[in-house]
């Protein structure tokens, strides 16, 4: 397991009347090298799980446990918590929103200053990372205030690669993308999947969640209410969580219903449910 949340409880404005309770002892385990889905309704907890997962907050009670780091209630030393920054990176919702320099490549070399490298050297990471995300050496000069949206955010996801993380966490990545944009930004996500890293993603898209995701976490009023595979979670009652079942899967559960040999666990996306239908004499 790459991260284990243990009895985690966290509460905003402590000790005033406004005190909010975000997590209220949670535990659950997120698998190495796989894309897990966190999702949940508005208010359940989810930005403030994930900002736990590299040290932006801190746990009241319980502890986070990601690869060899460890967040607890007490305050770390700096030095470990800069580590654990490089190893769990966040991409926030909307990130384009923080760009600020004059051209995209200084922009993306912006974050590895802080961990000491030179101008040139940061650069030529920066030209790296933004290969990754499909910007090629004609975005390297332009204003980041000049690009599209969806480009705004590749630049914003490269700014984060740069520093070459082995946890990635993306916050809504494709909220307010056109279908092209998201496309995009969804199988660059898998690219990086598959070169190892471990992802997570927060999102309110049940589709996102049935094609791209291997495992999933729904939060309910600050409480852990599921964990498992996509598949697990759209066969359930989910009238609780206020989630809809994609129709593609609904169409799955129908044929199986009427006595055809579907297996469930295995429909991601229509072309799964083809070969599967094709199978059938
Ligand atoms: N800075 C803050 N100060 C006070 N309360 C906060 C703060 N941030 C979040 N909360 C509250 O904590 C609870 C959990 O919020 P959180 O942002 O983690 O939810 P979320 O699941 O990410 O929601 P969304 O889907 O809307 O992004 C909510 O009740 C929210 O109002
Ligand atoms: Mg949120």
């Amino acid at each position: 397991m790459a991260i284990k949340i243990n009895d985690v409880s966290f509460s905003y404005l402590k000790k005033t009347p406004n005190e909010v309770k975000a997590l209220d002892h949670v535990s659950f385990e997120i698998p190495k090298g796989k894309i897990t889905s966190i999702i949940g309704h508005t208010g359940s907890g989810k930005s403030t799980l994930i900002q736990m997962l590299n040290g932006l907050l801190l746990p009241d009670s319980g502890f986070l446990e990601i690869d060899d780091f460890k967040v607890t209630s007490e305050k770390r030393k700096n030095k470990r918590i800069k580590d654990l920054r490089k190893h769990v990176s966040i991409v926030f919702q909307f990130p384009e929103y923080q760009l600020f320099e004059e051209t995209v490549e200084k922009d993306v070399a912006f974050g590895l200053k802080n961990y000491g490298l030179k101008e040139n050297e940061s650069i030529e990471k920066a030209h790296l990372a933004l290969k990754e995300v499909g910007l090629d050496k004609s975005f390297y000069k332009r204003s980041p205030f000049e690009l599209s949206g969806g480009e705004k955010r590749r630049v914003a996801i490269a700014g984060i690669l740069a520093i070459d993380p082995e946890i990635l966490i993306l916050d809504e990545p494709t909220a307010g993308l056109d279908p092209k944009g998201s496309e995009l930004i969804l199988n660059l996500i898998k690219e990086l999947n598959r070169n190892g890293k471990t992802i997570i993603l927060v999102t309110h898209d049940m589709n996102i969640v049935l094609n791209h995701s291997d495992y999933v976490i729904v939060l309910n009023d600050s409480t852990l209410s599921f964990k498992g595979t996509p598949s697990e979670l759209f066969t359930r009652d989910v009238s609780n969580y206020s989630i809809e079942i994609p129709e593609l899967f609904k169409f799955a559960l129908l044929l199986k219903e009427h006595q055809l040999n579907i297996d469930i666990e295995k429909i991601k996306n229509v072309d799964d449910l083809i070969n599967q239908l094709k199978e059938i004499k």
